[in-house]
């Protein structure tokens, strides 16, 4: 057990799209570490969302560090377009038929922190040999393209495993994400596993008040983190 500190991000997809300014302006006074941001092309997920121009908009109306989730097919893209709008983090899938490793190097060049993420079925090997270059690794509890669903409790041992291969080859600094169906319930479970940082929608705007929630998520979750990371989300 040591220092890591257990980030939050709340996900704007659950936010009310009438009030998309005001989501992002509630996430950071309700005490989050940075904002979540799903954007969709309707193919490589079911689902549309938003897309660059949503980034640009939450770095209008927050300081909060943006952390850019791309469901996307074509990742390559839309990288630059996202970072070009202000994103801290872009995350990218490992699925994606793509030259993976240019992508991360491309981003971090850019000066932002690159990340892959895996879908529920994708086993943890995916990612391994991409895990030196990778700022972050998110993986997903919910089939991606849309929040409100159950958490699958199935995923929490490939968390174990990604965060016991980043340790062996060093990258000590690597924060491990959670993303679907994460509640008071399910996150201490995740940060048991290895995550350092839960992506939180309905649990999060769905509450009545997100400052308390946010606190609450931390209390629940925070003692069970259990190895170093840099904090950064
Ligand atoms: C789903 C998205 C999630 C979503 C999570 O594809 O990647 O970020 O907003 O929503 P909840 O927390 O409601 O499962
Ligand atoms: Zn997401």
């Amino acid at each position: 057990m040591n220092d890591r500190i257990l980030q939050i991000l709340p996900s704007l997809l659950a936010a009310d799209f009438g009030h998309l300014a005001e989501a992002c302006r509630l996430a950071e006074a309700s005490g989050a570490d940075a904002l979540h941001l799903d954007l969709m092309d309707g193919h490589f997920v079911p689902n549309i969302s938003f897309g660059p121009d949503m980034v640009a908009m939450a770095r209008r109306n927050c300081g909060l560090r943006l952390n850019v989730h791309l469901m996307v097919t074509h990742p390559d893209r839309y990288a630059d377009r996202v970072i070009a709008a202000g994103a801290d983090t872009v995350l990218f899938h490992v699925e994606v038929d793509r030259p993976i490793n240019a992508l991360l190097e491309a981003i971090r060049a850019a000066g932002v922190r690159p990340g892959l993420t895996l879908n529920p079925a994708t086993p943890a090997t995916a990612v391994f040999p991409y895990l030196a270059r990778c700022g972050q690794v998110l993986c997903m509890t919910v089939e991606p393209g849309y929040g409100g669903q159950p958490f699958m409790e199935s995923v929490l041992p490939k968390i174990t495993e990604i965060r016991r291969e980043a340790d062996r080859i060093g990258n000590l600094g690597l924060s491990i994400l959670v993303d679907g169906g994460v509640t008071l319930r399910t996150a201490p479970r995740c940060t048991a596993a290895g995550a350092d940082a839960l992506v939180a929608g309905s649990a999060l705007y769905g509450a009545p008040d997100m400052a308390p929630a946010i606190r609450d998520m931390r209390a629940v979750a925070a003692l069970r983190v259990t190895s170093a990371g840099t904090g950064r989300p």
